[in-house]
């Protein structure tokens, strides 16, 4: 049989994060770059998101409005970590923000989740779909059946993202500090 001159296909290393709740020790500077690095491709192009560009204090107010997880980086498949206690990620659970919210984050059967990021070296090797698992774990523990997220309309991308794992459009949200609408997504959680 003739070979192929196309080189095997080779997974990309999956990383297995540790993820926790933020403590009072950690460093929210360490968050606060990790947000501006993963936002950095939507605010290159052109996009306002606000964790792409607050400050510390902010993220500090916004993680203890909330539970905010951390993951570090994990056991890849194929060779060790450099610094185990390299932060990868973030997602936070429960967001109050001091702005209007929209009315599905208030449904009683409803969590949502805010400011999900995976710094830029990390993307693809599964430590988004870590955190997200972790978050839906987090909602189901406490009773809830749906989880719901707002994010840039305009990252179409992003939105496949979250559809290939089971989150649909239910609307729109206008942000007053965004300078693009926002879709409202949500999975039935089972
Ligand atoms: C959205 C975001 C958090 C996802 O994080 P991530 O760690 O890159 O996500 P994952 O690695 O779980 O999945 C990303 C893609 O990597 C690839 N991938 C994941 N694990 C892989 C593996 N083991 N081997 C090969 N490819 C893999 C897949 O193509 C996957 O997409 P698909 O499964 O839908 O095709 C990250 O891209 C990010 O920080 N984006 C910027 C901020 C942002 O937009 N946040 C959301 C705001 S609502």
């Amino acid at each position: 049989m003739a070979q192929s001159d196309a080189p095997p296909s080779r997974p990309q290393p999956l990383y297995h994060p540790h993820i926790r709740v933020i403590r009072e020790a950690d460093d929210v500077a360490r968050v606060t770059t990790l947000l501006h690095r993963a936002y950095g491709a939507q605010v290159a192009r052109g996009m306002k998101p606000l964790a792409g560009r607050q400050d510390v204090d902010v993220t500090r107010w916004r993680c203890a409005s909330g539970v905010c997880l951390l993951a570090f980086e994990g056991l890849p498949d194929f060779a060790p970590p450099a610094d185990p206690e390299r932060l990868a990620g973030t997602i936070l659970l429960q967001e109050k923000e001091p702005n209007e919210m929209p009315g599905l984050f208030g449904e009683p059967d409803v969590a949502h989740f805010s400011q999900f990021a995976v710094d830029p070296e990390f993307q693809g090797h599964g430590v988004g779909e870590a955190l997200l698992r972790a978050a839906e774990g987090f909602a189901i523990g406490r009773g809830f059946k749906r989880l719901a997220l707002s994010m840039a309309e305009p990252d179409v991308d992003l939105r496949r993202y979250y559809e290939r794992r089971g989150y649909w459009l239910h609307g729109t949200w206008q942000w007053p500090y965004t300078n693009y609408r926002s879709l409202l997504l949500c999975k039935m959680l089972t």
